[in-house]
């Protein structure tokens, strides 16, 4: 009795040891599971024309563009060569050992890809099978990450400017100008520019001399004591006038 009992202390550590390395075998099927694969389509894959579709239909809104479920992305070939939380989903030459196949095939049905929506047909399946039997070709310069916005990139616009050609917005408008004859306005001292620049960009006028002057002298009542007396003049003043 005492015996049985010491020898369950031994066998279950080693089942549990067992049972962890079969779940890190994941990809690599029995012979009667392999057998159950739809055969690799024959001819050469084209990743662009055979494979490329087939991720993009079914596998990126979850695995590319920033979306990595079960921290696999497909964003580029190393990223799917590292795989995700069980290791990596290919095994380049070998389809019958890739988690990936394993997984797109349907064999077990509570661990299918994709997640949702339509499963892959069988020639599809055949398909990436073919692909990654030969070495999982990937066209150069396709990527399924997040693409950045373009726009935020700085750009440097190739333009010739000549240190004695006055500003350099100035020069860039000449071309512009001359080929539809109009004749560019003289330049103006900072505080008009100042003005002109608030009304384009923001629509609002600078405060005006008035104002500033105005604000001033509301300032300087202020400090002397005598802000309620002179209150009513300098609001009253012509505001925003140039
Ligand atoms: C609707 C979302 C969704 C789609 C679409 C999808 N997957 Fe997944 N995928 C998941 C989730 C979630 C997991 C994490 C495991 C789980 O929950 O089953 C996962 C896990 C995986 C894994 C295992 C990662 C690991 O290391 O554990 C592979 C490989 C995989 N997907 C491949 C694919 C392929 C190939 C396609 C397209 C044919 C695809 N998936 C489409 C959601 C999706």
């Amino acid at each position: 009795m005492k015996l049985r009992f010491s020898l369950r202390f031994l066998l279950l550590p080693l089942l549990l040891v067992l049972a962890g390395s079969g779940d890190r075998a994941l990809g690599k099927l029995s012979p009667e599971q392999a057998a159950k694969l739809p055969p690799a389509t024959t001819g050469k894959i084209d990743f662009s024309q055979d494979i490329k579709p087939i991720f993009e239909a079914s596998c990126i809104k979850c695995h590319g563009r920033g979306r990595a479920k079960g921290d696999f992305r497909l964003d580029t070939r190393a990223t799917l060569l590292k795989g995700g939380e069980s290791g990596s989903a290919v095994a380049p030459g070998k389809s019958q050992e890739s988690l990936l196949i394993e997984m797109v095939s349907g064999l077990d049905p509570d661990n299918v890809m994709p997640k949702k929506g339509k499963k892959l047909t069988a020639e599809q399946v055949g398909r990436l099978r073919a692909w990654i039997d030969q070495g999982l070709p990937w066209d150069a310069g396709i990527t399924f990450a997040k693409l950045e916005p373009v726009n935020f990139k700085p750009r440097q616009p190739a333009i010739a400017l000549k240190s004695n050609g006055g500003n350099p917005i100035d020069q860039i408008l000449r071309a512009y100008f001359q080929q539809n004859k109009i004749a560019p306005a003289k330049p103006v001292e900072d505080r008009v520019f100042a003005r002109r620049a608030y009304l384009d960009v923001i629509g609002a006028r600078v405060p005006g001399r008035d104002r500033l002057a105005a604000r001033r002298r509301g300032i300087g009542c202020l400090r002397r004591g005598h802000a309620r007396r002179q209150k009513g003049p300098a609001r009253a003043a012509p505001a925003g006038r140039q």
